[in-house]
């Protein structure tokens, strides 16, 4: 097999969750944070799909990525029409809700079909490589766009006579982990966070623990602390008490899949998170990449939700106080649980999509503009 060419020099500085190194692509094992930074490295199909399956890797956008480059690697050990839509159907088995899994391998599979076999697996790593770099400059983007309604927010407060300073941070509650370790640079929801702290923006972040997995204690308090932005763990149930007490100024998560009407699928507690922002009268806005919105789903009632193996409610994992990474049960035994992954929360609960071309609303017209805007068609 040929050598992999050389990976193209990005431009953006900001640190990496996803790296491509020669015939390797190099991540961090999620499913070890926070305690255990441990790095993965993934060379193959198998690695890929498994990583994605037990998420070792996740996040709609980065688990989008790493199945691309799966399906590069898949290719150099066989690339006949049968051995890509093999690799295909495996990887796009791995995770049901997050529609950027099968949007990058139908990127990759429209890229390669026309070639001749011998020369699909270089243009499969190229192509996943250009996602991989799209991925980092469409959340650069929302970082500076959700940064302007942060402002707006902060203009607001500062009109009901409490200005935005110091001592008095902008509060801004987010769900689950839609930051850098859910895409390969910046995140979504938490990129407009990272764009106003580098501003000097005083800002506070209230951060769902998100069981049953604690993406949010686990991986957002994690990343934002190494970032140096201020924040607080609170417990799933805590965020409506929070707004109604005035206390969070704007809601902003990440999304799995999109709808042509704006419904949105994201981490399950979104939509409870959703129904009392609109209650409270504090914005929730969904940051949208439009590799996650699904042009071919009419509205959210028929995305697929992923239900969960109910280890993941019945036990807990954490560490010790002798320093071990320790794992316990928390339901009686004999006791059954049931782990849907998602929820879809109704397009009227949300104030506007943050798309890396602008914001838009959560409607049917709002989500056509976006696509517009990306180039693409409104079913495809
Ligand atoms: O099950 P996960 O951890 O993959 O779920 C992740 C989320 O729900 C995120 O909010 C979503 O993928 C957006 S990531 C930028």
């Amino acid at each position: 097999m040929d050598p992999a060419p050389p990976t193209p020099p990005s431009a953006d500085p900001a640190p990496r969750t996803l790296r491509v190194d020669g015939d390797v692509v190099r991540t961090v094992d999620q499913a070890r944070l926070p305690f255990e930074h441990v790095e993965l490295v993934l060379a193959d199909a198998a690695g890929c799909a498994r990583a994605i399956t037990t998420m070792q890797v996740r996040g709609a956008p980065l688990i989008g990525a790493v199945a691309g480059f799966g399906l590069a690697f898949a290719l150099r050990a066989a690339d006949d029409d049968a051995a890509l839509d093999a690799a295909v159907a495996r990887l796009a088995s791995t995770r049901p809700t997050a529609v950027n899994l099968r949007w990058a391998l139908e990127r990759i599979r429209a890229v390669v079909r026309p070639l001749p076999p011998g020369s699909r697996a270089v243009a499969a790593r190229a192509e996943a490589i250009a996602i991989a770099e799209e991925d980092i400059a469409i959340n650069r983007a929302i970082g500076v766009h959700g940064a302007a309604m942060l402002r707006g927010a902060a203009v607001r407060r500062a009109a009901d006579g409490r200005p935005v300073g110091p001592g008095a941070p902008l509060q801004v509650l987010t769900h689950c982990n839609a930051g850098r370790l859910a895409a390969v640079a910046h995140g979504t929801a938490l990129a407009p966070l990272y764009t106003l702290h580098a501003a000097g923006v005083p800002l506070h972040v209230w951060v769902d623990e998100t069981r049953p997995r604690n993406q949010g204690a686990s991986l957002t308090a994690w990343e934002l602390a190494d970032a140096g932005v201020p924040c607080t763990v609170i417990a799933d149930n805590a965020g409506g008490q929070l707004m109604r007490e005035g206390r969070v100024d704007a809601a902003i998560v990440g999304c799995d899949r999109v709808a042509r009407n704006g419904d949105v699928a994201n981490k399950i507690g979104t939509y409870l998170k959703a129904l009392a922002a609109r209650d409270a009268g504090v914005p929730f806005w969904v940051a949208c990449p439009t590799p996650t919105i699904d042009a071919a789903m009419p509205d959210g009632a028929a995305i697929p939700i992923e239900a969960r193996d109910p280890r993941e409610l019945t036990h807990a994992s954490g560490r010790a106080g002798d320093g071990r990474v320790v794992e316990v049960r928390l339901v009686p035994d004999g006791v059954a649980a049931f782990n849907p992954a998602f929820d879809v929360t109704p397009a009227r609960l949300v104030d506007a999509l943050v798309t890396e071309h602008g914001v838009v609303s959560a409607d049917a017209a709002g989500v056509a503009r976006a696509l517009r805007a990306a180039g693409r068609a409104l079913a495809d």
